[in-house]
């Protein structure tokens, strides 16, 4: 049995860790060990990234500040976490990876684009396989701001923000469609999770 990396991805409020549960769930029952993440975060260090990032702040840092600040924390992340647990085999599952700091950041600045991919590649860790849970903004919006957290920066963007999230997510999948699967949220969960087994049994060693 080898490792395996996989990310999910998609706007605020898609459905990604109801997905990222049942996955666990999945292969609990299968007895293979896996180990279940997220971003920005996963390690202590990051959690203290994640805090500064998420929570309303008077920082007014910029675009490519910010995600230098997010790809910091992805670093510690992969060195501590992601990589080791892929070296002794295990499954990975990553609640959002690069894709996020591609669409979130990158969407509002070349250069922060720039910053991000240069930085992937000396990190160096890309996931095998990601799925893009895709889903109307509007439902999405709502069910992500009914949760009422105090970690809502980005969803506190508002409606237009989330629809441009959406196509630059789906414009990246089209563009790396080997890697990234894009699965229609709004299916019953389970009929969800039985399309992200299928995607991912020809992988699993
Ligand atoms: P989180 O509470 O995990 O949101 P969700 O449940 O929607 O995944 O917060 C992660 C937020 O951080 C989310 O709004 C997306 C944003 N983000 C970025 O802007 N850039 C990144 O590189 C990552 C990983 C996340």
């Amino acid at each position: 049995m080898k490792g395996l990396f996989i990310s999910f991805e998609g706007i605020d409020g898609c459905g990604k860790s109801t997905q990222i549960n049942l996955l666990a769930k999945y292969f609990a029952g299968q007895k293979r060990p896996f180990v279940k993440t997220e971003e920005p975060g996963g390690t202590a260090g990051s959690n203290e990234i994640r805090k500064m990032l998420l929570k309303e702040n008077n920082f007014q840092w910029s675009v490519e500040t910010e995600t230098l600040l997010f790809m910091a924390a992805r670093n510690d992340h992969v060195e501590k976490v992601i990589k080791p647990a892929i070296k002794e085999n295990k499954i990975v599952i990553c609640d959002r990876f690069m894709d996020s700091t591609l669409v979130y950041q990158g969407m509002r600045s070349d250069k922060a684009k720039i910053l991000s991919l240069s930085l992937f590649k000396l990190i160096g860790t890309y996931p095998d396989i990601t799925f893009l849970i895709d889903m109307d903004p509007e439902i999405a919006l709502n069910r992500a701001l009914s949760r009422k957290t105090d970690e809502d920066r980005f969803e506190n963007y508002g409606i237009n923000f989330q629809y441009k999230l959406r196509k630059k997510f789906l414009d990246i999948a089209k563009k790396n469609n080997k890697r990234i699967k894009i699965i229609d949220g709004n299916q019953r969960p389970e009929t969800i999770t039985s399309q992200i087994i299928e995607n991912i049994n020809g992988l699993v060693q």
